[in-house]
């Protein structure tokens, strides 16, 4: 797919029907944040609140994650946040590859917009469409990637965090992480 420009790509995600979430969903997710921003989250995909909102992370997902930017000072107006399918898949369940195939050419059109210098996997879906097919979350998790120069770590998703408080404490120091290179970085 070649490079879209911002509102052609949105558009070109709105109209989406490459793959069958389009059908079921009510409103497509784009993604939303200061499109000069150093640093992008990339979560797995909307969930029931972000469907109806039409925005990415507004449930208790978000709400962990807003708190987890917070504790380590970033505030969420000054990143990026995206998922890899921008449909809801029914009943929450994972992405099947078809979709995320379907739907990746978006995601990278969007990260060579943004064109962040480092990118947060949240979760395994969005490590393994990004760093890796065979990327495992609990033992690769606050590990160091470089793709064309930009830095890649990927870390629990808030939404596992919330189903096992335990993954808190290690996904706070991989947040911890990337404030610090984001801090070298400026
Ligand atoms: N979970 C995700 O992966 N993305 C969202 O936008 C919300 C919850």
């Amino acid at each position: 797919m070649a490079l879209l420009p911002l509102k052609e790509l949105y558009l070109a995600c709105l109209y989406c029907t490459k793959c069958d979430l389009h059908k079921t969903k009510t409103h497509m997710v784009f993604g939303e944040g200061n499109l000069r921003a150093k640093v992008m989250f990339v979560g797995e995909g909307p969930g029931k609140d972000e469907d109806l909102q039409g925005r990415p992370f507004v449930g208790r997902a978000g709400q962990l994650l807003n708190k987890m930017l917070e504790d380590v000072g970033l505030k969420r107006e000054e990143v990026y946040i995206a998922n890899v399918v921008k449909c809801r898949p029914p009943n929450n369940r994972v992405p099947l590859q078809s979709e995320v195939d379907a739907c990746l050419p978006y995601l990278r059109n969007q990260v060579a917009i943004i064109a962040p210098k480092i990118i947060v996997c949240l979760g395994a879906t969005a490590a393994k469409a990004i760093i890796d097919k065979n990327f495992k979350i609990t033992a690769m998790r606050g590990q160091w990637f470089e793709r064309k120069g930009v830095k890649i770590i990927a870390t629990y998703h808030p939404a596992a965090i919330l189903r096992d408080p335990e993954k808190l404490e290690p996904a706070m120091e991989d947040f911890k992480k990337i404030k610090e290179e984001l801090d070298k970085l400026s």
